[in-house]
């Protein structure tokens, strides 16, 4: 596995391989490589023929406020698991090598950035401005076939479809499912933020999806039932969401019932952890 740092590198490292018919598989990621990414590295792994991995925690998707510093590191030990994986090139840019100086370009997808995480009240839609720019970027960069994401960050992997179908990026989104702890907790890089007894009270996320499921199961597909049924849950656990909401898992209109494909999705603070998580109810996308 090669490690490499600048853009100019990695083009150069890459551009013999489409040439030869050799299919490139990118996993964008923000390091501190858990099992929910080495599912992504192993997707990429059977799918493509050259897997890149990135690792960059990106400053533009982080607002005031947020944990940009604290976010979790360890390039070493990314590098260990991602080697493991046979990934063939780690792609570690310092921060100056994608934004450098005068950097003034944002790539923003309308509508979908504006509710659930992209409310003004939650992250905002300058949050997904910073992401569909940094992913606009790598994608420009290595010019992948494949691009892998997760379906924990369900509301992302819309907004990266649409960008990719908006702006023409010759590149098949791949989303894969959500990895999770036996005990149901959605993994996350934040997840190292929680001491025991908040990884505990974290457990109200998942289960609260799953007693939702439960209620549709049972064929109640109105929103205030599968909604009650779920924040019964939150707050058997203590937990007062950020949001808790029904809406279209193609469209993120907002769903006054499950009817077809219907995303349930919450985000709510643990100690000093944003969580989100999400299910489909009625159907898959
Ligand atoms: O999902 C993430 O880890 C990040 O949002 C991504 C896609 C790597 C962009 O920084």
């Amino acid at each position: 596995m090669r490690t490499i740092r600048t853009v100019h590198e990695l083009r150069e490292v890459l551009a013999p391989a489409r040439p030869a018919g050799r299919s490139i598989g990118l996993v964008p990621t923000m390091g501190f490589l858990h099992d929910g990414h080495i599912a992504l590295l192993r997707r990429a792994r059977e799918q493509c023929d050259v897997v890149v991995v990135s690792l960059f925690v990106n400053p533009a998707q982080f607002g005031p406020g947020e944990d940009l510093e604290a976010y979790p590191r360890d390039e070493a030990r990314d590098a260990a698991l991602a080697e493991a994986e046979g990934v063939d090139v780690l792609f570690a840019p310092p921060a100056e090598e994608v934004y450098p100086p005068g950097f003034g370009t944002s790539v923003t997808v309308a509508a979908l950035t504006e509710v659930l995480d992209g409310a003004p009240e939650q992250r905002g839609s300058e949050h997904f401005a910073g992401v569909t720019t940094v992913v606009t970027k790598l994608l420009s960069m290595a010019g992948p076939d494949v691009a892998y994401f997760g379906q924990k960050d369900a509301q992302q992997a819309l907004v990266i479809r649409k960008l990719v179908r908006d702006l023409d990026i010759p590149v098949r989104i791949e989303v894969c499912p959500t990895v999770r702890d036996p005990d149901g907790l959605a993994l996350s890089s934040r997840n190292a933020y929680l001491s025991p007894a908040e990884r505990d009270r974290a457990l109200g996320l998942s289960r609260a999806l799953r007693a939702a499921e439960a209620e549709v199961a049972a064929g109640r597909l109105d929103a205030a039932g599968v909604l009650s049924a779920a924040r019964a849950q939150l707050d058997a656990h203590g937990i007062d969401p950020e949001y808790l909401e029904l809406r279209s898992a193609a469209d993120l209109s907002p769903a006054d019932r499950v009817n077809g494909s219907t995303l349930l999705a919450v985000a709510a603070r643990v100690g000093r952890a944003r969580l989100i998580d999400n299910t489909i109810l009625g159907g898959t996308t």
